[in-house]
């Protein structure tokens, strides 16, 4: 065993056969022990070399040449007399193994190095080089030349002792670099082929550019179609020259920029403009009528005034009457949900052979979505009124502005200056949309507007209004309405024939009396529906056979139990409770006014939602029973130490009028006289001070509501009585009317008699 000096290689390996020049000293030693270290720690293969030249480098730094001999197993080591570490080493020259188990590696070998040096593109001395090596282990340890194996992987090299083993480990190692080698050229060669097409394209476009235009169809092309649907668009000449003027930004412009798409764009919105598109009007009232009457059951008056309407205008055009601005009205349908006011818009459109476009303006948010975002913004469009004049196709639809009344309240900045535009006959011939940003003849539109509630229209757009009321439906009319238009409406919707279901009227009037409380037929319509499902579910499965005819237990088999009950009776028995009257958003209703009495400091307490109208009401009618209890019979010591407590059911909903006024004085008077509200009657008015009745609004929807409920006496104030003209003629045969004009009044009718309570 011999002893060597110990020379670390930092990262570094030699292997045998290979020359070195190393920056070191090694005093006379002529062999030395080359070891591969990575920070501090050694391989425990290295290699023994000879040294074959001392060199002077630069700078007096001493250097020497060495060969790689053979790789050494590192043994113990000790410093020597001169303090250099020597170590004992076991030398391992290759054992040389039988060329039948190398031979076939040694072949795998040499093809995957010359592969190798091919892709690095060498010159032939490398692959000389590797020729001229036969030892199968020198030849194994050339892979340790390689720049790409890293120092763990050449260590591993170094350390296998085994020729075979080694020659296997080279190939493989060779191997993986030959793959890494061969993506990395595909990859190289995939960016230049990508680069390369850019190129091709780049000219293949400039090329179609040139044919393009040799055959006429250039940007040129598109602003010449521009210019031929201009023309056809028909515009008046304001609008006329903006398009061209729009039209000779884009020529300029080139048609592959942002900018130039957005001139497109504005240029489709103008000519979706129906500028010249009109429907040929039919003025004729009488085939007016007929359409109306075809698509809905009553509502004579509104009918009436929708004829009256056009008759007027037939005149006029008739008699060469130029077209007056100011004559101009827009009818507006003011009613309960589901009354029809929607779906007779549609008939007016069809009456007049106008198209019908409906513009919903409940959520409506703010004024741009009426006239338009000016087009300085982003993704600017027109307003809803274009867009509607671009559905209809023509310049004189009919235009509905459904839910004028829901408006308001949404609504910022000032939106209703567009609408008030839009509606005033005087200004809407020239209409300014601020994305297309020229005038709009808007005189030939029939606009038709319409809401659940007057109150809430604005004042302004109220004036220019013409007002058309519906006020909801009798029973009677309802009936009608199902048998003729819902009932077959709902039989073909449930893929029904007419002839194979049937219904009584009378039925039909139980379904609307006990499953429906509403002044339309919205809920109706879908009461009925479930019937007609039911029973086509039941033919269909064989459970029943068509014709099938509903019968009342079928029906509250179908439709579960009642679902709606007259109260009155009941509610009114005790002293303390009024029946009064009201109108809400959805209609005529009736509301019971409760009273009571508690200990207490004469105060007042209100609950069930009321608004101040209302309070003040109730508070003018407790200081009215009051200062008049000696002539209304009533104890006056029943007011002393008692606070009083009134309330209005339903507790939800909020309230608010003067015209529960005599409800609240009847509902005290009673609690504290002791006499009952009689349950046929109820009752609306205002109440002053001093106990007169004063009009109020919504009579005929009260009385209907009234009806409904199976009231059949309603105390009313005698201003209002010419209003029961509005009345339906079996609503006005089958109710009793008092119209009063004092308080007295009130309570001597609505009152039971005294005494009745102690007879009872
Ligand atoms: N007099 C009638 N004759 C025939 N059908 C009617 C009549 N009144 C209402 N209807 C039908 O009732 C349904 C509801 O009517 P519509 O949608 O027009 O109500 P609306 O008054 O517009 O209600 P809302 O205020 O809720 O919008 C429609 O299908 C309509 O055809
Ligand atoms: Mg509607």
């Amino acid at each position: 065993m011999t002893k060597l000096r110990l020379v670390p290689l930092d990262d570094t390996v030699v292997f045998p056969n290979m020359d070195v020049t190393l920056p070191i000293s090694v005093g006379d030693d002529e062999l030395i022990f080359l070891v591969p270290r990575h920070e501090q720690e050694y391989a425990n293969v290295g290699v023994v070399a000879r040294v074959t030249n001392r060199v002077r480098l630069p700078g007096r730094m001493k250097a020497v040449a060495v060969s790689g001999l053979h790789r050494g197993i590192a043994g113990a080591a000790s410093p020597d007399g001169e303090g250099r570490l020597r170590v004992e080493v076991e030398e391992r020259p290759d054992v040389i193994p039988p060329p039948i188990r190398t031979e076939q590696i040694e072949r795998e070998y040499r093809a995957v190095v010359e592969e190798i040096l091919e892709l690095r593109g060498d010159d032939g001395r490398i692959s000389a080089f590797v020729r001229s090596i036969t030892a199968p282990g020198a030849l194994a340890d050339t892979a340790g030349y390689s720049p790409d194996l890293t120092f763990e992987q050449k260590v591993q090299l170094l350390q296998t002792l085994d020729v075979v083993e080694r020659l296997e480990l080279a190939t493989r190692l060779q191997r993986e670099r030959l793959a890494e080698l061969q993506v990395r050229k595909r990859i190289r060669e995939d960016v230049e082929s990508g680069t390369q097409k850019q190129q091709r394209e780049y000219l293949l476009r400039r090329q179609m550019d040139s044919i393009r235009k040799e055959l006429g169809e250039d940007d040129a092309s598109v602003v010449d179609e521009y210019r031929k649907k201009i023309e056809a668009a028909g515009m008046p000449e304001a609008a006329r020259e903006q398009a061209e003027r729009e039209l000779g930004r884009l020529e300029r412009m080139g048609e592959s920029t942002g900018e130039a798409s957005m001139i497109r764009t504005y240029l489709d919105w103008l000519i979706a403009v129906p500028w010249s598109q009109r429907s040929e009007e039919r003025l004729d009232p009488v085939h007016a009528r007929e359409v109306l009457d075809a698509d809905h059951a009553g509502l004579d008056d509104v009918k009436k005034r929708i004829t009256e309407h056009l008759a007027v205008r037939k005149l006029r055009v008739d008699r060469g009457f130029k077209d007056d601005r100011k004559a101009g009205v827009i009818l507006t349908l003011i009613g309960p949900p589901g009354t029809g006011k929607t779906s007779i818009g549609e008939s007016i459109a069809r009456a007049t052979g106008r198209k019908f476009v409906r513009m919903s303006l409940g959520g409506v948010r703010d004024e741009a979505e009426i006239r338009g975002h000016r087009r300085t913004y982003i993704g600017a469009l027109p307003g809803r009124l274009v867009r509607a004049l671009r559905d209809a196709g023509t310049m004189n639809p009919v235009i509905m502005l459904d839910e004028v009344d829901k408006v308001g309240a949404d609504w910022r900045g000032d939106p209703s200056a567009a609408l008030l535009e839009v509606l005033d006959p005087a200004q809407n011939h020239s209409f300014r949309d601020h994305y297309l940003d020229v005038e709009l003849d808007l005189s030939q539109v029939l606009f038709v507007a319409t809401a659940n509630l007057a109150d809430t229209i604005p004042g302004p757009l109220l004036d220019r209004m013409e007002i058309i009321r519906f006020d909801g439906y009798t029973i009677a009319e309802k009936v009608a309405i199902a048998r003729g238009y819902l009932w077959p409406r709902q039989i073909e919707r449930n893929g029904l024939r007419p002839e194979e279901v049937a219904i009584d009227d009378d039925v039909l009037q139980i379904v609307t009396m006990e499953y429906t409380r509403e002044a339309g037929v919205r809920q109706l319509e879908r009461e009925l529906g479930t019937l007609l499902r039911k029973t086509a579910t039941r033919i269909a499965s064989g459970t029943a056979t068509a014709p099938v005819r509903l019968d009342l237990p079928t029906v509250r088999e179908a439709l579960g139990r009642q679902k709606f009950y007259s109260e009155a009776a009941a509610r009114t028995a005790v002293p303390g409770v009024a029946t009064g009257l009201a109108v809400t958003g959805v209609g005529g209703d009736v509301l019971f006014v409760e009273a009571a009495a508690m200990a207490g400091g004469g105060g007042l307490v209100l609950t069930g939602q009321l608004g101040d109208v209302m309070k003040e009401s109730a508070r003018i009618a407790l200081t009215y029973v009051r200062s008049h209890a000696r002539a209304l019979g009533i104890d006056e010591r029943g007011f002393e130490g008692r606070e009083f407590h009134i309330h209005v059911p339903a507790g939800a909903i909020p309230k608010d009028g003067p015209s529960a006024g005599v409800t609240i004085v009847t509902a005290i008077a009673s609690l504290l006289s002791g006499r009952p509200v009689k349950h046929t009657v109820g009752m609306t008015g205002e109440v002053t001070l001093q106990g007169r009745v004063l009009p109020i609004g919504g009579l005929k929807q009260k009385v209907l509501a009234a009806h409904a409920a199976g009231l059949t006496d309603v105390i009313l104030p005698e201003r209002n009585a010419p209003d029961l003209e509005e009345l339906p003629g079996d609503v006005r045969d089958k109710m009793r009317f008092h119209p009063v004009t004092s308080v007295e009044q009130v309570l001597d009718i609505a009152l039971e008699p005294d005494g009745v309570l102690l007879a009872a």
